[in-house]
């Protein structure tokens, strides 16, 4: 009899250690367990701060270049492709088992000044476009296993921006609708077949005008076998508000369109003062439920995929250079270093089994299709 007791008192110290061991301790640990994509864009100039390395590594298992994919950083002459930032990036994430998503391949802002619609007829561009998609992606194959394709082509009423790319003269697909994303995305199926292909979106998150453009446009994609994989929903929240039920219902209604959404350059921001006064208890409260509410709502939809901030201290961020300074402090950790209430909230979130869709089963995912299935071929 004896025995026995210390048999199961045995066993249930051991169950307990195992348990205290497998136990997530970071953001990654509790992605990991789920085949959950934790990630955050990486500027690799900072790369040399140990501080900046160490957390990098320990909490995320995704990586995306802030700039370093663009064009006026990869391309600032026309003729001059410089891959030196982007490969930093890539070796650093294989170093630390990560996954790199690319970002990206056509913007109608933010390009060199070479790049003057004035120079190009929409045949030079067009030529030039598939170039660039072909030659980009052909260097990053097998190292970037998604890529955000086209950005930000629609403007709030959900029309199409004119833009260099579209009709401004565009690329010979003027004012044919989104016939030039789709020919991007051709472009880029054919260039690395392998690749997970998203389009990506500001300000859609929500059910709105733009939301419903994009719906529509991955609705007519798929129904004409477009190669499209997923839709990048951006969740920039400058005001501490956050509609999650909505965020739910539109994450939910594209999946079922059998592709994926991943949440790509999350931030929130909060008031900050010029002269570096405390942040508000309340609003580093607020902020972190904010980051629990998004987080929440990709967890609890099948076919979101992942969940990436925009930076992931407060110390690199664009938001305080793009706000003249009156808000900020917007990422999961503070300047130096320290976990904010937005991480803890992060963390719980991704560790608490209850509330996520375990993705080993994706089988049973409403709208499964070879993209998603593919991505767990990624993991
Ligand atoms: O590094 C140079 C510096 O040497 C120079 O003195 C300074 C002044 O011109 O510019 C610095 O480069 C700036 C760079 O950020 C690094 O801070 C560029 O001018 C500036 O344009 C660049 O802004 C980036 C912006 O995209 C435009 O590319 C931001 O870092 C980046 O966070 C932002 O990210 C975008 C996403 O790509 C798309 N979604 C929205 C998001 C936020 O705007």
């Amino acid at each position: 009899m004896k025995c026995c007791l210390l048999s199961a008192a045995t066993l249930l110290l051991f169950a307990g250690a195992l348990a205290a061991v497998s136990a997530p301790a970071t953001l990654r640990q509790a992605a990991d367990s789920d085949g959950m994509l934790i990630g955050t864009a990486v500027r690799p100039m900072q790369f040399s701060e140990t501080l900046y390395s160490a957390t990098l590594a320990r909490e995320f298992n995704m990586i995306e270049p802030e700039d370093a994919l663009k064009w006026w950083v990869i391309r600032r002459e026309e003729n001059d492709f410089d891959f030196t930032q982007g490969d930093e990036v890539v070796r650093f994430a294989e170093a630390h088992n990560m996954k790199v998503r690319g970002h990206c391949l056509v913007w109608h802002q933010y390009n060199p000044a070479w790049l003057s619609p004035a120079d190009f007829t929409p045949a030079q561009l067009s030529d030039l476009l598939k170039d660039h998609i072909n030659r980009m992606m052909k260097h990053y194959a097998g190292h970037v296993f998604a890529w955000d394709v086209v950005n930000e082509a629609f403007d709030e009423k959900g029309r199409l921006r004119e833009s260099i790319w579209y009709n401004q003269p565009g690329i010979g697909l003027a004012d044919q609708g989104t016939r030039y994303i789709e020919q991007a995305f051709r472009w880029a199926h054919e260039a690395d077949p392998q690749a997970l292909l998203f389009y990506n979106e500001a300000e859609a998150e929500t059910l709105n005008r733009k939301a419903d453009a994009i719906y529509e446009m991955v609705k007519d994609f798929r129904r004409r076998g477009v190669p499209i994989d997923g839709i990048g929903m951006q969740v920039h929240i400058p005001n501490l508000q956050i509609d999650s039920a909505a965020l739910a219902a539109n994450m939910s209604r594209l999946t079922k369109l059998g592709v994926q959404v991943q949440i790509t350059e999350l931030d929130v921001a909060i008031p900050v003062s010029p002269d570096k006064k405390p942040l508000h208890p309340d609003d580093l409260q607020r902020q972190a439920e904010v980051y629990k509410e998004v987080a929440a709502a990709c967890l609890q939809t099948r076919g979101c995929t992942a969940i990436q901030t925009w930076g992931f201290t407060d110390k690199y961020s664009w938001v305080g250079s793009h706000s003249r300074g009156t808000r900020g402090a917007a990422l999961p950790f503070g300047s130096s270093y320290a976990r904010k209430p937005a991480y803890q909230a992060l963390f719980e979130e991704l560790a608490s089994p209850s509330k996520r869709h375990n993705y080993r089963d994706s089988g049973s995912l409403p709208g499964a299709s070879l993209p998603l299935l593919r991505f767990h071929m990624h993991l």
